[in-house]
């Protein structure tokens, strides 16, 4: 893949959390900050306008309004993926689904032509089938691996860092 240009996206919330207490970054930046340091790509982060509570009940509370009504949380900024091939593509799993406000953000973009490799994080629910859901909405995109899913607790090990080396590698990055 050498000469390509590749981009990290992600959206990761910090603070209070399931399983990690109070973390001043969210376990799926921190991988997304692993693969910018080992891949040298360029890096997007989904920040959204309204921030998510810093209490893990009251962002539970928000992220379930927001699911029920099919919100679509608005974020800052943007990023023109036009410029780049390769896009490592990151959230955590919120209700065994994507977060509302990485909804937002696909179908915002045109995928035509990308080559996408997901990650994410979770507590217990894997990737949860949204492998099968980018799919579906990344419309024109290939997907490539079998995309890279660790806990979230887990992502903030040294084994975590090594199980995202190996798949890396995997990759031939
Ligand atoms: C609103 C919300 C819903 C969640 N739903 C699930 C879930 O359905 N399955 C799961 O395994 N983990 C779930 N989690 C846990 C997160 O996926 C996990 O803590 C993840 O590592 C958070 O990533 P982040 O620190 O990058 O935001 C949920 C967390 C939140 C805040």
């Amino acid at each position: 893949m050498s000469g390509q240009k590749t981009l990290v996206i992600y959206f990761s919330r910090a603070d209070e959390n399931y399983g990690v207490g109070v973390v001043e970054q969210g376990s799926t930046e921190l991988l997304a900050k692993a693969i910018v340091a080992r891949t040298g790509a360029d890096e997007f982060k989904i920040e959204p306008v309204e921030k998510y509570p810093a209490n893990y009940q009251a962002a539970i509370e928000r992220a379930t309004a927001e699911r029920n009504s099919d919100a679509r949380p608005e974020y800052i900024g943007d990023v023109d993926i036009t410029n780049y091939d390769t896009i490592f593509f990151g959230y955590p799993i919120w209700w065994g689904d994507l977060p509302m406000c990485v909804y937002n953000f696909i179908e915002k973009h045109d995928w035509n032509g990308k080559t996408v490799i997901p990650f994410n994080t979770h507590e217990g629910s894997g990737n949860s089938g949204t492998y099968e859901t980018l799919k579906d909405t990344m419309l024109g995109a290939t997907l490539i691996g079998d995309g890279f899913n660790v806990a979230g607790s887990v992502a903030r090990t040294d084994d975590g860092i090594k199980r995202l080396d190996d798949f890396l590698s995997s990759l031939g990055r």
